[in-house]
């Protein structure tokens, strides 16, 4: 695995929308669909860098869609243009694109939308659908548009497509894989029910990290084949091996 720690220098720093930005930065890496980095923007406060996917990576610029929580993303929002970003990576296992093949869904909620551009793109062999779920504000979905047939959009709020949430609109019947990725209580669900259809599907699962490279051991996520580190063994998993209760 080539892993490196770069001084990057920020090409731009939108804001997608509410709390959601999108930032572009110089670095020539490569990165399996689903690996992420730890970014650093910030000299001392706080301690950890934090991990963010990979949203998309061309032609020597590695973007990443990120949401606002705490302290360490709120101080990236306020990063410009030519600022420098420290990014430790690509880390993790990443998706096993060769393997995936035929019709495939890609099931995100929220912020889960982040990695799955970067996917798409590399998917090779592939009819894809994109079920995009949101609370409220949409965002990414046009990115898509040209590497998928059908989106398919939920929100809570109502405002953009399906009232409700987008585990309401989704089916695995005459999907090949699903993958997923978003809140934890959402993955369950799309495992639950691909379950039923006999659909394997992988999730991207998220912890709080420290150190991101396998050595701390604080992202431990138990499988069925024992306890896990999210950011070396992860973040993808086969779910049923995560979500073992998901009864159908
Ligand atoms: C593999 C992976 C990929 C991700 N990809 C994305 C993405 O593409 N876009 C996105 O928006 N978000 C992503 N996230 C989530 C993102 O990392 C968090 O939202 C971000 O770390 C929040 O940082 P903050 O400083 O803004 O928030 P805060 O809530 O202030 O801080 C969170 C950080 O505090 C530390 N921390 C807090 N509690 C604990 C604890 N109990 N134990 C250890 N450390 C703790 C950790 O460093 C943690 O990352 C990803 C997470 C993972 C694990
Ligand atoms: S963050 Fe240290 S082992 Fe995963």
């Amino acid at each position: 695995m080539q892993l490196s720690c770069k001084n990057g220098r920020v090409i731009e720093n939108v804001n997608l929308s509410k709390d959601v930005f999108r930032i572009e930065v110089e670095g020539d890496f490569n990165i399996k669909p689903g690996q992420f980095f730890m970014l650093r923007c910030y000299d001392e406060e706080p301690i950890l860098s934090r991990p963010i996917s990979v949203h998309d990576n061309e032609d020597g610029v590695v973007s990443f869609l990120y949401q606002r929580k705490g302290r360490g993303t709120s101080i990236m929002t306020k990063l410009k243009k030519y600022d420098d970003i420290k990014l430790t990576g690509p880390l993790g296992n990443g998706f096993d694109i060769e393997k995936i093949k035929g019709k495939i869904a890609i099931v995100t909620g929220g912020i889960g939308i982040a990695p799955m551009l970067y996917t798409v793109k590399k998917l090779r062999e592939c009819d894809i659908d994109l079920y995009a779920g949101f609370k409220d504000e949409i965002y990414s979905v046009d990115e898509f548009a040209q590497y998928v047939s059908n989106i398919y959009i939920s929100t809570e709020s109502g405002q953009y497509g399906y009232k409700g949430y987008v585990t309401d609109i989704f089916s695995p019947f005459e999907y090949n894989v699903v993958l997923c990725c978003g809140p934890e209580v959402m993955m369950e669900k799309i495992v639950k029910v691909c379950k039923t259809y006999a659909t394997p599907v992988y999730v991207s699962m998220e912890r709080h990290m420290a150190c991101g490279i396998g050595a701390c051991l604080g992202c431990t996520c138990e499988t069925k084949h024992g306890n896990k580190r999210v950011c070396k063994d992860g973040p993808i998993f086969y779910g049923r091996d995560v979500f073992i209760g998901a009864k159908c």
